[in-house]
């Protein structure tokens, strides 16, 4: 990946993105799977079709699954972003303290840049997947060893990951704050020290918070979204909110655009990044296409990830809430997220001729008057 930008600014990362974007439009134009008629325009990959409006679509993987000839082929051919589903996690990475394990997230970062792929760091802090060393810390040694894995990791791949889950599910339902380990050793203030930290170490990766149960607007969603208008108002280093979005058919998605769009406005970049629905058939298709189009009618919103594609391989063992059978066909879901990625407007460098915009930024980093991150 041609991370080579010296701009730490989300312009910087935009032509990441768009240079991702043109290598997935002209390879599929040379091979004529994009049908052009008029203005219409059809792709007929997952990643291709979110390429067309600046979008990614990727996808957790198990990169000890790469050897699997099915698995590679169905990866390569539909996505062009991947997560490590756990190998970058703290108990992956730093399994004794100060010895790093890289193994499995080089394996994947590799296999994405030889695919032309983006890739989304999961997790730097996180309460639940330490490593047993991690758990019996108290106060300043924790806080030390937090700084020193976030240091270790994300300076290793520096330059190679496009966006981080800095900070994983810290929030209960009720807005407030986790009574982890890191929250009760550490403060309030242990979040922002690790945004700090990141951003130190990797000032081009889009930095971000992810948590689950934000499907809406409602307590914890609240909770983060204050969270996130202080560190703004302040300067802390964040880029973007992730929603990961394990839902079942019936979810209520009444508010998931109006949340998405909220939080876009305050000016993050938001992404949805673990999305999985269970059940099956059309009830399950309809979910998927409210939450694809969702993402499409938001402009800050920058991507859709799934948690696996296929079912053979999902944590929730006994649904099947992905676009890929266990055979790896394409599920009847899988042709609801693609008509709604090619329904998007498509993406473009300025405005569009009846001056609404056309990049999937907000429009202050388009304009160059964020002032977040700013350097
Ligand atoms: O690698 C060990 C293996 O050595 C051991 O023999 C085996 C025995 O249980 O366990 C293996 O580790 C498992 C690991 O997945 C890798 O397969 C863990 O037990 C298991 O707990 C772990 O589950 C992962 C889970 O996070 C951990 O909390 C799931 O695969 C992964 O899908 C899930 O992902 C999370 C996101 O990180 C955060 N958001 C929620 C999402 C779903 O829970």
């Amino acid at each position: 990946m041609s991370l080579t930008s010296s701009s730490p600014t989300p312009r910087g990362r935009r032509r990441v993105r768009a240079s991702v974007a043109a290598v997935a439009t002209v390879g599929l134009a040379a091979t004529g799977v994009i049908a052009f008629s008029g203005t219409a325009r059809a792709a007929d990959t997952l990643g291709a079709a979110a390429a067309e409006s600046g979008r990614y679509f990727g996808t957790a993987i198990g990169p000890h699954l790469l050897g699997e000839a099915d698995y590679a082929a169905t990866l390569n051919q539909e996505f062009n972003s991947v997560v490590a589903e756990n190998d970058m996690k703290w108990d992956a990475t730093e399994p004794s303290q100060g010895q790093f394990n890289f193994s499995g997230g080089d394996r994947l970062v590799e296999h994405a840049q030889s695919q032309g792929m983006e890739v989304r760091g999961h997790t730097l802090v996180w309460h639940a997947q330490q490593p047993g060393w991690v758990q019996g810390l108290t106060g300043d040694s924790l806080r030390q060893a937090m700084l020193d894995h976030i240091d270790g990791v994300a300076g290793h791949f520096a330059g190679q990951i496009d966006s981080w889950d800095v900070v994983n599910e810290a929030f209960e339902w009720d807005g407030s704050r986790r009574q982890s380990n890191l929250q009760q050793q550490l403060g309030d203030g242990w979040i922002e020290e690790a945004f700090r930290a990141a951003d130190a170490a990797d000032p081009d990766a889009t930095l971000c918070y992810n948590d689950y149960g934000t499907d809406g607007i409602n307590a914890k969603s609240d909770g983060i979204y204050r969270m996130v208008e202080d560190f703004l108002a302040r300067g802390v280093p964040i880029d973007c909110v992730g929603f990961q979005s394990h839902l079942d058919s019936n979810s209520d998605l009444s508010s998931y655009q109006q949340n998405l769009q909220r939080f876009a406005d305050l000016g993050v970049e938001v992404q949805i990044t673990e999305l999985d629905i269970g059940g099956s058939g059309s009830a399950q298709a309809n979910a998927y296409r409210t939450v694809t189009e969702a993402c499409v009618a938001v402009q800050g919103c920058a991507g859709i990830t799934i948690w696996g594609f296929t079912d053979k391989y999902s944590w929730r063992a006994d649904d099947t809430p992905l676009l890929f059978d266990t055979n790896y066909q394409k599920k009847e879901a899988y042709g609801a997220v693609l008509d709604a990625l090619n329904a998007a407007a498509p993406a473009g460098d300025g405005d569009q001729e009846d001056g609404t915009a056309s990049s999937y930024l907000p429009a202050a980093w388009r304009e160059g008057t964020s002032t977040h991150r700013a350097t």
